[in-house]
């Protein structure tokens, strides 16, 4: 059966080209591992015009000895979007997760500063001028940890306090003044309690950063999503993405994806449910002309992380991304072109 909004007789839509009418960059996470595969290189050609190493640029992979950089594999994504148009957003400069084993070894209170400094004058150095827009810190707060300024009370914390976050930033601009610098977290989008908290506490450091005037253009909504079968109002990240536009920030969409596994029902089911949630996530946030790029985190449920074997809690697939394990359009993919093509142009 074909999904939704799909005719036989029509060629799969483009969402680059579909965005691009919008001024909209569209794109995903790609992992080393798929850009090996032609069948998903040729629909990443035709899909996206914005990519993201999946995790090719993290600390442990690009930085594995503390005197040895490995670019390969973060090159080797960064040329293949150069060969087809596309542009690169980096992820990530600092990060509490995939650090390598040699820093929780070698880090110290007196050095842990410099080595955050020459790691990102090294890699966004390397990258300088290539790279749209950098996740500079990622995941910086935690409301449960329970500090009053909302930070998550990660190893960078410990080493450094707060002002590890302009050092990051001050770094990153120096290294590459022309990349879009971002903060890019998590559990902002949805309704709750949690969510509020969240919220609060994001908005509450990215206005210490303007304070502190550390350098930064844009906000990342990850958007790792968790369907439910009522749809969420949206009101609360309205008005919070209003307070991030007051700020002057650039709004990007930076891994979404969709967890079904609340979700009843057959597969075809649970896929109609998802799209709605796409459909509806989208057409709210798109109503916001901050937002300038939409990646998802992967094109296929068969790729995506909450497949991984150390993630997925449920004895079945999860269907969270808008192609499935065969490459083909699912009812998401439907959901994001219609959403797209109905969103008012950027500037
Ligand atoms: O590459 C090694 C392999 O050599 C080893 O044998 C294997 C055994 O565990 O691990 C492999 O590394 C895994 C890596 O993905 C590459 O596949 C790590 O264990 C695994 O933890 C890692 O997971 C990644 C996760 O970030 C790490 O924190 C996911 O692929 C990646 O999708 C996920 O992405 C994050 C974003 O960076 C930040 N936002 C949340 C998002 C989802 O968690």
């Amino acid at each position: 059966m074909l999904p939704e909004g799909a005719r036989a007789d029509e060629a799969v839509p483009r969402l680059r080209e579909i965005g691009m009418r919008k001024n909209l960059l569209v794109g995903s996470a790609v992992s080393y591992r798929e850009l090996q595969q032609p069948a998903f290189t040729n629909l990443l050609e035709e899909q996206a015009s914005i990519v993201v190493p999946e995790n090719e640029m993290k600390w442990q992979i690009i930085h594995p000895e503390p005197d040895r950089y490995d670019f390969t594999r973060g090159d080797a994504l960064v040329t293949f979007a150069q060969e087809h148009g596309q542009k690169v957003r980096g992820h990530n400069l600092c990060w509490h997760n995939q650090l390598p084993r040699w820093f929780g070894e070698m880090a110290t209170p007196q050095n842990a500063a410099d080595l955050l400094r020459q790691h990102i004058a090294k890699v966004a150095g390397h990258y300088a001028g290539r790279i749209h827009s950098w996740d500079v810190v990622n995941e910086a707060v935690r409301v449960e940890d329970g500090r009053p300024d909302g930070l998550r009370n990660s190893q960078w914390l410990q080493l450094l306090g707060p002002d590890y976050i302009g050092i990051a930033y001050r770094a990153a601009a120096q290294a590459d003044p022309k990349a879009l610098l971002t903060y890019n977290d998590y559990d902002i989008e949805q309704d709750g309690a949690k969510f509020d908290a969240k919220r609060a506490a994001v908005l509450h450091l990215l206005q210490r950063m303007r304070e502190q005037q550390i350098p930064i253009q844009a906000l990342g909504l990850q958007s790792h999503l968790h369907a439910a079968p009522e749809l969420p109002d949206w009101t609360a990240l309205h008005r919070f993405m209003e307070a991030v536009e007051k700020l002057g920030l650039d709004i990007f969409v930076t891994e979404l994806d969709i967890n079904d596994s609340k979700l009843t029902g057959d597969p075809g089911e649970r896929d109609q449910m998802v799209a709605e949630w796409y459909g509806s996530y989208l057409r709210n946030v798109l109503q916001h002309r901050s937002v300038k790029a939409v990646l998802t985190w992967g094109l296929t449920d068969h790729d995506s992380w909450l497949n991984s074997p150390n993630q997925r809690h449920t004895d079945r697939p999860l269907r969270p991304l808008p192609f499935d394990a065969d490459l083909k359009p699912k009812p998401a993919f439907y959901a994001m072109v219609k959403a797209i093509s109905e969103a008012p142009a950027r500037a």
